[in-house]
């Protein structure tokens, strides 16, 4: 039986950076199902969808064909065989997730396809209701979240890194980030939410290798719990 660990939070609190890094350390495989909304998003605005029309674009999601594979180790991701990987990235297309995925047919879309894979195979799974609703027997649960501000200083960080700031500031970046998880955590359909036996994690104060120290932690002690079980 595979082993499959969960991780939720908001926005920016270090989700995939420690999901990478833990992946790679333990021999499982990363799922980062945020870039598989991601990826719909893309599909909505390069076909000039109003992601605002639930019905459109409940219309236009049974059109996309939506796979992952993994190149040199890193999750691609494919609509209708086309690499939109370099494209999950922006500011449009993170506010287009974040509504898009309040759709049912959206999230069910994706749902099967992210409960096959962790059937499979060893897996961490990072998203907004992986513990609640996509495994919820999950072995292993976290739930990080961080202050707001430590959050949009992550991302700005990162967008400056990669070129990408555009004409973003500390100031929109925090505003976007406040309505995004806003947004997540009131919607309907599965809202990010702490799962009751996940471990919570703030990660404001923490750096990389403490916080993933604690998850190791955690694991050590789940692994051995389930091997007697
Ligand atoms: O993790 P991320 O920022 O790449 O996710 C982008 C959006 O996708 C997020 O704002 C909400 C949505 N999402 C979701 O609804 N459920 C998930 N399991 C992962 C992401």
């Amino acid at each position: 039986m595979s082993f499959n660990i969960a991780i939720d939070g908001p926005s920016g609190v270090g989700k995939s950076t420690i999901a990478k890094k833990l992946a790679r350390d333990l021999n499982f495989v990363y799922i980062d199902t945020g870039a598989m909304f991601r990826g719909l998003a893309v599909y909505f605005l390069e076909n000039n969808l109003d992601i605002d029309d639930e019905i459109a674009i409940c219309d236009a999601v049974e059109q996309a064909r939506e796979t992952i594979d993994y190149v040199d180790g890193e999750q691609h991701v494919f609509v209708n065989g086309v690499d939109v990987t370099d494209k999950l990235r922006t500011e449009a297309v993170s506010r287009a997730a974040s509504v898009t995925s309040q759709y049912i047919p959206v999230r069910k879309k994706l749902l099967e396809m992210q409960r096959e894979m962790a059937e499979i195979q060893d897996v961490i799974m990072d998203g907004r209701d992986i513990g609640t609703v996509v495994l919820p027997n999950a072995h292993l649960k976290i739930y990080m979240v961080a202050r707001p501000e430590v959050q949009a200083q992550r991302r700005y960080d990162q967008l400056k890194e990669s070129g990408k700031l555009a004409d973003a500031t500390f100031e929109s970046i925090l505003a976007d980030i406040r309505e995004r998880d806003y947004r997540d955590s009131h919607r309907e359909n599965a809202p990010l939410r702490k799962a009751d036996d996940a471990f919570e994690i703030d990660t404001s104060d923490f750096t990389i290798e403490e916080v993933l120290n604690k998850i190791k932690e955690h694991f050590e002690r789940t692994r051995g719990e389930s091997e007697n079980a």
